[in-house]
């Protein structure tokens, strides 16, 4: 039986890859800061990346579905064996860079530490590590984007977005990246590589979040409104402290297209995302 070490694992991605990894016959040693009840080849241990006892001494894999900052530094200090380690970035290494927020920059330079610390480590244990880069995350209504979008929406029975809200998007939902993660465990061509893993489909922001509005009930009604009128809600909306996190980067990246190629990750290991059929149950209804 195979043992896999996971981080992260009551996450978003990590459920459904607890779930994967239970279904495939794996045992499992997984760790988060809050107690979890054991179950049959699933055994919890409480402690964070900085510490936590009892950790086995050796693994067929390591998973990483939290912080990858966090977890190449744990990586780097670890005595754990494993020759196989799989961990989760974000896109936000490409689109961040350049970003006129320094607090967005600076994400993007903690993802690119934390890969480049993990191949480092992983170089000099003999081990194989593959990083997986998610786009926009949803379906278990905890991201923090579209299930953000659809809790205001609910709220107010509205939402309001830039006329040229028309930059292309492609999110990808948790159960393909737990499915990504899980296939790309056992293939070579995935060893020392980083892949992008976009949803299976590229559509406008605005018809993304039209999306989103339809499948809940009772249906709020998009808005779009000119941008400078946009921008002096927005502003109004923060200075009432109704709106948190849509920073001026982010409204500004609502015209412009992040598009990933899931070419590679296809090729190496068949990864074939869905197509965004948003149900009001993945926005937390
Ligand atoms: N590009 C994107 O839009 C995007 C979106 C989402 C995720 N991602 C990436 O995908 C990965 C998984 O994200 P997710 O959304 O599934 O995460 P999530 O739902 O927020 O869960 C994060 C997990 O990490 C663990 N964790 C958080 N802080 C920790 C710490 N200081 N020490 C130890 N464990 C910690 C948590 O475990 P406990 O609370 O149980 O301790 C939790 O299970 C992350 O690497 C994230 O960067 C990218």
């Amino acid at each position: 039986m195979r043992h896999a070490l996971v981080f992260g694992g009551s996450g978003q991605i990590g459920v459904p890859l607890l779930d994967r990894l239970h279904d495939a016959g794996w045992r499992v040693t997984a760790v988060s800061r809050t107690p979890h009840h054991d179950q049959p080849g699933l055994h919890w241990l409480q402690g964070d990346l900085d510490h936590v006892d009892g950790l086995p001494r050796a693994v067929d894999a390591i998973f990483s579905c939290g912080p990858l900052d966090h977890f190449a530094r744990w990586y780097a200090a670890s005595k754990v064996d494993a020759v196989r380690v799989l961990a989760f970035g974000s896109t936000s290494i490409e689109v961040k860079r350049g970003s006129a927020d320094p607090e967005e920059r600076e994400v993007a330079q903690r993802l690119r530490t934390g890969e480049r610390g993990v191949f480092e480590t992983a170089a000099a244990r003999g081990a194989n590590a593959t990083l997986l880069r998610p786009t926009l995350v949803y379906g278990a209504g905890r991201d923090r984007t579209l299930t953000r979008i659809a809790t205001l929406a609910r709220e107010w029975g509205r939402f309001v977005l830039p006329r040229n809200a028309h930059g292309l998007r492609q999110p990808v939902h948790v159960d393909d990246l737990a499915a990504a993660a899980f296939a790309a465990c056992d293939v070579v061509a995935t060893h020392g590589q980083a892949y992008a893993l976009p949803g299976g489909e590229t559509l406008p922001y605005r018809d993304m979040v039209a999306r989103v509005l339809a499948v809940l009930e009772p249906p709020p009604q998009l808005i779009e409104v000119p941008s400078p009128l946009f921008t002096a809600a927005l502003l109004g909306a923060r200075a009432l402290g109704r709106i948190g996190g849509f920073g001026d980067a982010a409204v500004a990246r609502m015209r412009s297209d992040l598009v990933f190629d899931m070419e590679p990750a296809r090729r190496d290991f068949g990864y074939a995302p869905r197509q965004f059929r948003p149900t009001a149950a993945m926005f937390g209804s």
